[in-house]
């Protein structure tokens, strides 16, 4: 089966000719052709280049789609998000309207603890169902590969419920689907008092199982003040890798809490939020060549600062974006409105923006040989949108201008 997108208006390849990620001046290289034609067989990728020059051989039954209105951009590569919950927290964003922040919420009995409650207790079915019902949505807002991580549910049968849950969820749904293990997401609250034994249960009990299920690809750990500290971080992370698992951080996201120095010690794959990295994790980062993955949706939602991008980009860290999707610190997957704030608020290009978003967002999850740019060979996850340029993506936002989701070359109805 063959698809040919011919006279694209503005075709956004971010080609990067076999590099993992663009990190430096190369982010803002994002390789647009005017006037473009990409043709598809079956799921990959065949040829890209403008329509004048387009030369390969078409079969008779090829489908062929005039672009001539619409601008194509990679399917986004949204690596990090928390999107298998139960429940909902918008009391929450209530009290946060009246002045509490997010850790005097946790404090209080909130936060991360009352996800938990809720998705304990939630069947496998039902996480399913809602999940599924998210990633459709997503999808209609041009994101092809996402990550989920586990994470609310602590005990050993609830963690790994939500890791077959999504294990299951990338047999059944389209999108591409990179599972995560963040048992130490928080200290459970049968655990207050003894945590040692509950990062015992994390590393004896848990980490083997999901090691020998390959229930995971990645293991995570919320590396902050008032959550996991460095000691503990480092020895959950290490007993995830000789397990089979990368490493990942959520790091330095309340204080400069030594996460991100850690993603680079363990030879982390990325060290995620970095809101109060200092200078001395930024330089651990570039030298380990570790993805700085950051979330202008969560800064924007709490009100709590937003990750020094320019500082990360202008250092040589490879920057990823993405939407952390989750009903405590940014209910929204929309990756276009990512790239709104990272431009108004972090100083960050159009251009760079979606490097970060596609790219970059795929090497965070090791899968930038497949997908997060349109080039030959690669999965095609292609958005058109119906758009006259691409920076209108950014420019736009709270709008949808997606026009046709083509996910490992089939045009997806909705
Ligand atoms: O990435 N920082 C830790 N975890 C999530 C929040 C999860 C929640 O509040 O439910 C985050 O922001
Ligand atoms: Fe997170």
């Amino acid at each position: 089966m063959q698809l040919l997108l011919n006279n694209i208006r503005q075709l956004v390849t971010v080609a990067a000719e076999g590099k993992p990620w663009k990190a430096g001046p190369a982010m803002r290289e994002i390789n647009m052709i005017e006037d473009g034609s990409v043709l598809i067989e079956r799921d990959t990728i065949q040829w890209v280049g403008t329509t004048r020059d387009f030369h390969a051989q078409l079969k008779k039954e090829a489908t062929i789609v005039d672009a001539s209105d619409l601008i194509a951009l990679p399917g986004f590569v949204d690596a990090h998000t928390h999107l298998l919950f139960a429940g909902s927290r918008e009391d929450e964003f209530a009290m946060r309207a009246e002045g509490k922040t997010y850790q005097q919420i946790a404090e209080q009995g909130g936060g991360i603890l009352k996800t938990v409650s809720a998705t304990r207790l939630a069947t496998k079915r039902d996480l399913k169902k809602l999940a599924s019902h998210r990633l459709d949505e997503m999808m209609k807002h041009g994101t092809t590969t996402v990550e989920i991580k586990s994470g609310y549910g602590l005990t050993e049968d609830d963690e790994i419920k939500m890791l077959e849950a999504i294990g299951e969820l990338s047999h059944d749904h389209v999108m591409t689907i990179a599972p995560t293990f963040l048992g130490a997401h928080a200290i459970p609250p049968e655990f207050r008092k003894r945590r040692e034994a509950y990062v015992d249960l994390v590393c004896e009990r848990m980490l083997p199982y999901i090691g020998k299920k390959k229930l995971a690809a990645f293991c995570d750990v919320f590396c902050d003040t008032g959550y996991f500290t460095v000691e503990e971080a480092t020895r959950i992370l290490k007993q995830a890798q000789s397990h089979g698992m990368k490493a990942k951080l959520h790091a330095d996201e309340l204080a400069a809490s030594g996460g991100s120095h850690l993603a680079a010690e363990l030879g982390a794959i990325s060290a995620d939020h970095l809101e109060h990295i200092n200078q001395h994790g930024i330089d651990s980062l570039r030298t380990a060549g570790v993805v700085g993955v950051l979330l202008p949706g969560v800064s924007f939602f709490l009100n709590h600062g937003y990750a020094p991008a320019r500082k990360l980009i202008d250092s040589g860290v490879p920057v990823a974006i993405a939407s952390d999707f989750n009903p405590g610190s940014c209910m929204s997957f929309s990756m276009p409105l990512m790239m709104t704030i990272a431009c108004t608020q972090m100083s960050m290009t159009p251009e760079e923006a979606i490097t970060a978003c596609t790219l970059n967002g795929a090497a965070a999850l090791g899968l930038s040989n497949q997908v997060g740019s349109i080039e030959v060979g690669k999965q095609a996850d292609i958005i058109l949108y119906n758009l006259p340029q691409y920076r209108h993506l950014p420019y736009y936002f709270g709008v949808n201008h997606v026009a046709k989701v083509i996910k490992r070359g089939t045009i997806l109805e909705f």
